[in-house]
């Protein structure tokens, strides 16, 4: 075990574990989607999914990963069961394909940060130049990969869980001192207003509950193995059930604290005309760099500079997780050299990510090409609506299996470790309750009604 790595301590592995759900699907996306789902009915949703929905799925991750120590694949043969390992085989493609184009957007942000440290606030009104200029976007995705690449490289302990237990604590102080201070903007309270008071008559918006769903599965990370992985690296001393549930307040906390940072700099941006916002995935790299350019010359180049390192930090830490699954899969499998492994995985996974990088403006045809019910769209676009519902559809066979294949009883042995007491809690209920009936059924449900509404354009909620 210790040849595949472990992590040192508990807090190293919330960290490293917050430090992937916590990326630019908090900071990013995230607000984007509140926008485009309808505010603060959204979040409502996004809330409820993420406890009773999502944290039952971490759990069950997790304990997996710890009991067979192993990938996503080598996991369910471990346990028996080779034909589920289907699971992990779509989970890993997924994993790759997210990394393929997560690590163009992180490049962005990358590159971002560049421009406001030089005071180019124009930026924002140039981003569609900016993501077609190729030889810039090329540079900071292949800067980016390769730091993900060298610090995956590093192995668990000495890579991934140093750069957590750094970068964590640094972005939470970061965003902080930005919520602080965009409240101190004119118009500031308009833009809370828009995030938190739900209009009620959105809630059944089949936009605003798939939507939900699909952010609140990318953002914690889970349906595709990703928490398999770090699981194997768990101490048996370890509480799964109090660790997971760490984690997930961690990521919707820094979520909803990056809506909180956002809207009132939105509505300063809009002269607190909320129905003016748009969604998108421009709404930072457009917005904000016009936001940061009124604040002036100095402060404007300090602030903006702070915001773009900030979601740099915070997709790095994603990133890493993202390659850590297939190397973590060819160095259980092939018994491949760690480094060996990176530099293969990597390699791939930028490759993959070539249509993505040329599809925001430079090529026409990826740019636009691919149809969905929406209209045209690009191929990260494309891209992203296939894994949010891989992911979905992951979470639902995972637990499934763990309920009705490798049965209750196994998992609740494996989550028994470090939780003594977990066979006769009320937590054990619930979680049993919810693995079984509950996100079976609803997980289904919804995957059906987001493949219907975002591919066909049927809108089964009516
Ligand atoms: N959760 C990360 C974010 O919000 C992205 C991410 C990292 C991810 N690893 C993942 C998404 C695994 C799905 C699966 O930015």
């Amino acid at each position: 075990m210790s040849a595949r790595g472990n992590f040192s301590s508990r807090i190293g592995f919330i960290l490293a574990a917050a430090g992937s759900a916590v990326g630019l699907g908090n900071i990013w996306k995230f607000p984007f989607e509140v926008a485009d789902g309808g505010g603060a009915a959204f979040v409502l949703i996004y809330l409820i999914f993420a406890f009773i929905l999502c944290f039952p799925v971490m759990v069950t991750e997790v304990a997996i990963g710890r009991k067979t120590e192993k990938n996503p694949i080598g996991a369910f043969n471990a346990l028996g069961f080779k034909k589920w390992n289907i699971i992990g085989k779509f989970g890993i493609l997924c994993g790759v394909l997210i990394l393929s184009f997560y690590n163009v957007v992180a490049g962005w942000a990358f590159g971002y940060f560049l421009e406001m440290i030089m005071g180019n606030f124009g930026i924002g009104e140039a981003f569609g130049s900016f993501t077609s200029d190729i030889v810039k976007v090329s540079a900071y995705a292949i800067v980016f990969m390769f730091t993900t690449a060298y610090i995956v490289s590093k192995g668990v302990s000495g890579g991934i869980e140093k750069l957590a237990k750094i970068l964590m604590p640094t972005l939470i102080i970061m965003i902080l001192s930005l919520v602080a201070y965009s409240f101190t903007l004119p118009n500031a309270i308009e833009g809370v207003k828009y995030y938190l008071v739900p209009d009620l008559s959105k809630l059944t918006n089949v936009n605003t509950i798939g939507g939900a769903l699909r952010q609140a599965f990318f953002s914690l990370s889970l349906g595709m193995g990703a928490l398999i992985t770090y699981g194997s690296y768990l101490s048996k001393k370890e509480n799964i059930v109090s660790s997971s549930a760490m984690i997930t307040l961690f990521d919707v906390g820094i979520a909803f604290i990056a809506g909180l940072m956002m809207f009132p700099l939105v509505a300063y941006n809009l002269g607190g005309e909320m129905s003016n916002v748009q969604g998108g995935a421009g709404l930072i790299f457009v917005t904000l760099p016009g936001v940061f350019e009124t604040l002036g010359g100095t402060l404007g180049v300090i602030v903006g500079g702070f915001f773009f390192l900030l979601l740099s930090f915070a997709a790095l830490t994603s990133t890493v997780s993202l390659l850590e699954v297939p190397v973590s899969y060819v160095v259980d499998e092939y018994k491949m050299k760690r480094t060996k492994a990176v530099i293969i995985m990597s390699a791939i996974i930028f490759i993959i990510g070539l249509p993505s990088l040329v599809g925001n403006g430079y090529s026409e045809f990826f740019s636009n090409a691919f149809k969905l019910p929406g209209g045209s769209t690009d191929f990260m676009t494309l891209v992203g609506y296939i894994t949010d519902v891989l992911l979905m559809f992951g979470g639902f066979l995972i637990v499934t299996f763990a309920a009705y294949v490798w049965k209750k009883e196994n998992l609740a042995e494996e989550i028994s470790q470090g939780y003594p007491g977990f066979n006769d809690s009320i937590i054990k209920k619930l979680l049993n309750f919810c693995i079984s009936y509950l996100c079976p059924v609803v997980l289904a449900l919804l995957f059906v009604v987001v493949v219907f509404n975002n591919f066909f354009g049927i809108n089964l909620l009516g």
